[in-house]
């Protein structure tokens, strides 16, 4: 890492990387620290108690050790339960994922959206209050799903995942409602939009995938704009915080999205 300050973007794990992407088109030359948690993964099955002590605990030292110029929280579990205490804590401006149920409102024809997200997502104070504000006219399903994190995580160790898998996964938000009047469906977890081309060959018939990673990117530009990035391209670390043999496995995938250097907490 050179010597400017580096955005970090983290995650439980891969998933974050939906949100790197579009990062990295308007920032390319912006040194990059991609810090997956891989020793509390998953989240999305985890406590809120487990989830508050731990991600802002777990950001505090990872702002110590790299100084970040803007952290971008790109998790939606962590984000609807610890934003607010990471804000409280760390002197750092910090970019959340949250839920985009405004925009998945705003284009829904129907009126009847779903939340894709963990179960510790969809169930969150948080999911409510933006329902509350952004979707009040229109019927809004949620499904919880641990396994569509478990799919993303194998497609980026470059593993085949079953069609069926997410027809199945699917069917938790189609089956709440009869006919095709779902047309939305947020994606709100930053692992669902690596999945997304599978997801969409698996709808019983077409919907729109919302999720906020581009909205998450132009913040992020913007709030960094008078920073004084290198001059050229800095090679991406990915932060693995347990060391395990399993990480070899995404080696490939994380150079596919400029992560060339792998690290461990
Ligand atoms: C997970 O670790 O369960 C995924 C968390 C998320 O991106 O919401």
């Amino acid at each position: 890492m050179t010597g400017a300050r580096p955005l970090l973007i983290f995650d439980s794990g891969v998933g974050g990387l939906s949100v790197l992407r579009p990062i990295r088109a308007l920032l390319p030359i912006a040194p990059i620290v991609y810090a997956a948690d891989n020793a509390g993964y998953p989240y999305g099955i985890k406590s809120e108690a487990e989830i508050a002590a731990r991600v802002p605990a777990l950001l505090g030292r990872l702002s110590e050790r790299f100084d970040p110029e803007l952290i971008v929280i790109a998790c939606n579990t962590a984000s609807t339960i610890a934003l607010d205490a990471v804000r409280a804590a760390l002197d750092v401006p910090i970019v959340g994922t949250v839920p985009a149920i405004k925009p998945a409102a705003a284009l829904s024809k129907s009126r009847v959206i779903g939340v894709l997200g963990t179960e510790a997502t969809v169930r969150q104070p948080y999911v409510d209050r933006l329902t509350e504000e952004f979707a009040s006219d229109c019927q809004v399903l949620r499904h919880g799903s641990a396994e569509l994190v478990e799919l993303a995580e194998a497609k980026l160790r470059g593993e085949a995942t079953p069609r069926e898998a997410y027809s199945r996964i699917l069917e938790g938000l189609f089956s709440q409602i009869h006919g095709d009047r779902l047309d939305a469906i947020v994606l709100a977890c930053t692992h669902f939009p690596l999945v997304e081309a599978e997801l969409a060959t698996a709808t019983p018939h077409p919907v729109a995938f919302v999720h906020g990673a581009e909205g998450i990117a132009r913040r992020t530009a913007w709030l960094t704009r008078h920073h004084a990035w290198p001059d050229g391209p800095t090679e991406g670390v990915a932060l693995f915080t347990r060391r395990s043999t399993d990480i070899e496995a995404y080696r490939k995938g994380l150079i596919s999205y400029g992560l060339g250097r792998i690290e461990t907490l």
